[in-house]
């Protein structure tokens, strides 16, 4: 009787501790499911791309003789360091950081040539990092940017982004929220 007592409180005592190893790892931006062929991550975060001010996190970095000309600025890059977070509050806790350049690839319409690396530094994320590559149809409400790679937690990953603006005031300062899929391998 005693020994089965015991038993019971032994199988509790280990799942609380699985469980709270599991809480330990957890974040609530971003969930990992193992399918058993690979591990698929989803996540979700907020993108504050902060052009005015003292200190802005996009800064322009050239731009083509034509550009001014252009309605869609086609040959201006910027340079970003955009802080990611886990709202749409920027003041919010931080997740991560976007850095790289963005730059208008679109003659006719405005077309964003995104090559940013997405670097997190919250729970068991801190130190991984995935990279985009694609055009960002910066106009349209909501678009999909390609995913081509990752390191830590995101070697060997593959997947995309679901991107739709939350805000985007007269200056330019737009906060975007990220839907994130991945696909790495166990
Ligand atoms: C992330 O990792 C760095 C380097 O290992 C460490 O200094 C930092 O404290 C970690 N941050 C968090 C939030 O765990
Ligand atoms: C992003 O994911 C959230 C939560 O699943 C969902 O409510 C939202 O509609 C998604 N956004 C887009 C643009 O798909």
């Amino acid at each position: 009787m005693t020994r089965v007592v015991l038993r019971v409180m032994f199988i509790t005592l280990v799942a609380t501790m699985v469980s709270w190893a599991r809480a330990q790892d957890d974040v609530t931006w971003a969930k990992r499911v193992d399918t058993g062929k690979e591990v698929v991550t989803t996540l979700q975060f907020y993108f504050h791309d902060v052009l005015s001010g003292r200190n802005p996190s996009a800064v322009r970095i050239a731009q083509a003789s034509q550009t001014n000309s252009s309605p869609t600025g086609f040959g201006l890059m910027n340079m970003i360091d955009d802080p990611l977070t886990i709202g749409q509050d920027p003041n919010s806790k931080l997740v991560g950081r976007a850095r790289g350049i963005y730059g208008s690839a679109g003659q006719n319409d405005l077309s964003l040539l995104m090559v940013v690396s997405y670097g997190f530094i919250d729970g068991i994320y801190n130190g991984s990092s995935f990279s985009l590559l694609s055009i960002n149809p910066a106009i349209n409400p909501v678009r999909e940017m390609a995913i081509v790679g990752g390191t830590g937690l995101f070697r060997l990953a593959r997947g995309y982004a679901i991107a739709q603006t939350y805000s985007l005031d007269p200056s330019g300062d737009a906060i975007v929220g990220y839907n994130v899929t991945l696909a790495t391998y166990i």
